[in-house]
């Protein structure tokens, strides 16, 4: 009996690389990288190079735009839905009268049935004038970002949550969401529960806002059919409606933040709205950030598989089929220029592999550099806690995959930076 409890323990250990548990088919071999090809992003689907702005907003921009409604995310509709906002809190004197919160009641329908979501917002007190925001789903519902107990559940909450489960807790994920560092730094936030706009559980599409759309279809065979992460994007825009009916949004300002599945959903929205004007990935991995060619961690043959109802159906072609891929995900990003994007990695996360996010961000620079801006400027992956920071930006931190303190630090540097506002001690 020892014995055989000794080799299971055996094995388990061998079965953890770096803190990352081996599966079939994910490899963190560097060596066993492919020869790849990134397709070039200023080179037309047609062969001509691309060589002024005005080439790349009207030509190839499309182009590439179309390779991720088609072949990736699915295609947004363009018809939409009514929404109704209905403010259910103000508190002038929240955080110790830092800051002033609300929670506004969303109300999605297409005259027969509802979908609900509700909005939590801090506004920073002591700033004159209109503010910059951060716009972000969060995951476990808005009381999960807080101990505050007038901080109502999310409306998906009773649908999704697991029974007792310790994560959906009210603060559970406080780490995530260091409101007290973003509002002394002079930054409003606005969060959602991803789960309110699409409930990321198979089977409940029928409660996401998807489904009050008028082309909604359940058994739709589509290849280029929007899922999740098509819905998430589309809901984050939602918020920067409502952001545009209130006085106190700079909207010059409005910086997303999608952590890992919310990341891939934010380069998404960023691409495809140009009212965000920093895009923020963190540990966004495959279907983010990370390059899909390189085929390192997560790759696509395990994310269609695991969670089928994220991209397109059209996607799935490209599992074990990298190489046939005629896009990838730098060209994501660079569909985000002039606009700023930045893309955080951690060591410990090789699952959303940070060496393919960092060459993610690189790759998008040519665009950049065509609008007269700067790219990385390095192809070297710089040392953890050594932000890059020019028109785009990259760090790698020590430890998970998660988002921290350092994180939101280096994001608040970053947009400081490109919404001029001068650091305060
Ligand atoms: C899983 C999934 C990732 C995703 C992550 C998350 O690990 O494989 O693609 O980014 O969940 O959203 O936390």
């Amino acid at each position: 009996m020892r014995t055989y409890i000794l080799i299971l323990s055996l094995l388990l250990i061998a079965c953890i690389v770096k803190g990352q548990a081996i599966i079939e088919g994910i490899s963190y071999d560097e060596s066993k990288v492919p020869n790849y090809v990134l397709p070039d992003v200023l080179t037309c689907n047609d062969g001509s190079k691309v060589t002024t702005v005005t080439e790349w907003e009207k030509k190839r921009r499309p182009e590439v735009l179309e390779y991720f409604y088609s072949q990736e995310y699915g295609r947004t509709p363009k018809e939409t839905i009514a929404v109704t906002y209905e403010k259910l809190t103000e508190n002038p004197n929240d955080m110790g009268g830092r800051a002033t919160s609300k929670q506004v009641r969303f109300k999605f329908t297409n005259g027969k049935n509802v979908v609900e979501a509700i909005l939590l917002v801090y506004i920073p007190n002591k700033r004159k004038g209109k503010v910059p925001v951060f716009v972000g789903y969060n995951f476990k519902g808005n009381h999960s970002t807080t101990l505050d107990t007038t901080v109502l559940y999310s409306p998906s909450f009773s649908l999704v949550k697991a029974p007792d489960h310790p994560d959906w807790q009210r603060g559970n994920q406080m780490n995530r969401w260091c409101y007290d560092k973003i509002i002394d730094r002079g930054y409003a936030v606005a969060t959602m529960c991803y789960h309110d706009i699409f409930p990321d559980k198979l089977g409940l599409i029928k409660h996401s806002v998807s489904s009050l759309f008028p082309t909604y279809d359940p058994n739709s065979t589509a290849l280029d059919e929007w899922k999740a992460i098509g819905v998430w994007a589309w809901g984050s825009s939602r918020i920067v409606d409502y952001l545009e009916t209130q006085d106190w949004v700079d909207l010059e300002k409005i910086a997303i933040m999608g952590h890992s599945r919310q990341g891939k959903a934010a380069l998404w929205a960023g691409a495809q709205d140009t009212r965000f004007k920093v895009v923020i990935s963190n540990d966004s991995g495959c279907g983010g950030a990370a390059l899909s060619k390189r085929v390192y961690g997560e790759n696509i043959a395990r994310i269609v598989k695991i969670f089928p109802h994220w991209f397109c159906p059209a996607f799935e072609q490209y599992a074990d089929n990298e190489d046939k891929l005629p896009f990838d995900q730098h060209e994501l990003l660079a569909l985000i220029a002039p606009r700023h994007v930045y893309v955080a990695s951690a060591v410990g996360d090789l699952w959303a592999d940070p060496k393919g996010e960092f060459l993610s961000v690189y790759h998008a620079g040519p665009v950049y550099e065509l609008y007269g801006l700067s790219g990385l400027g390095t192809n070297i992956m710089p040392d953890i806690h050594q932000p890059i920071m020019t028109d785009v930006g990259y760090h790698i931190r020590a430890g998970e995959h998660d988002v921290t303190d350092y994180d939101w630090e280096r994001f608040m540097d970053f947009c400081d930076m490109h919404f001029k506002i001068v650091k305060r001690k």
